[in-house]
């Protein structure tokens, strides 16, 4: 599997793998375009040897990290007022993978690539992101417990938020939780932004 900057002729079959990954959520024809002519190197694809895409992201440069929502910090999605050429920060917009991404871990690979073209390069000082926490509502259910109380928590050094989990196993740290950061039932629409450098 690699990982290459995304090209026209990928937007359907980037669209069909949001669709699964993120059903009525999923990115639009129009938004998948917008990301990779505003930022073109920002968009990119995950594919196997036999040429099969099976996983995609997109990213912008930011000159701060924010505490805002997600629809706003990415001009709902779109990145054409959000993005700034000159930027120093590398902020994550989305990631999705097919189920057969497992077993390649296209996640890790996605936020290698990532790292390699914005911090080793030097171009950026930060990779920065909005995780989801799709773990909290079910623990605040059964806990009575609150965010601050969910994110303290540590297992061996890792969350006990299975998404913010796999951020933190490829590098990133948590800087603070963020309400309303993006609509997701099981988050109760919370996000964590979360950081590497
Ligand atoms: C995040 C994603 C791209 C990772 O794909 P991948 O590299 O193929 O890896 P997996 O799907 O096997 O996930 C890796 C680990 O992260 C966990 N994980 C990641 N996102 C998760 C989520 N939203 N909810 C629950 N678990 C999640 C998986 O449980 C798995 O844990 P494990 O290694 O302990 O089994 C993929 O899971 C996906 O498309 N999810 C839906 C969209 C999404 O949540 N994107 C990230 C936010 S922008």
């Amino acid at each position: 599997m690699i990982i290459r900057t995304m090209n026209e002729q990928d937007i359907e079959q980037v669209n069909g793998i949001e669709r699964v990954a993120w059903g009525d959520s999923a990115a639009t024809l129009d938004q998948i375009s917008e990301r990779m002519r505003v930022f073109p190197e920002g968009s990119v694809v995950a594919q196997t040897s036999d040429g099969k895409l099976i996983g995609y992201a997109s990213s912008q440069l930011v000159n701060q990290i924010s505490n805002k929502s997600w629809d706003l910090q990415t001009d709902s999605g779109t990145i054409k007022a959000t993005h700034f050429e000159t930027g120093t920060i590398a902020y994550g917009v989305s990631m999705s993978a097919l189920p057969e991404g497992a077993k390649y871990s296209v996640g890790a690979a996605i936020i290698q690539h990532y790292y390699d073209i914005f911090i080793k390069s030097k171009r950026c000082s930060v990779l920065c992101l909005g995780s989801r926490l799709p773990g909290f509502k079910r623990w605040q259910l059964e806990n009575n417990g609150d965010i601050k109380q969910y994110l303290a928590q540590s297992f061996g050094g890792f969350s006990r938020d299975p998404e913010l989990r796999l951020y933190q196993k490829n590098g990133f740290q948590l800087l603070w939780e963020i309400p309303d950061y993006y609509p997701d039932v099981d988050s109760d629409n919370y996000g964590a932004m979360i950081v590497q450098r």
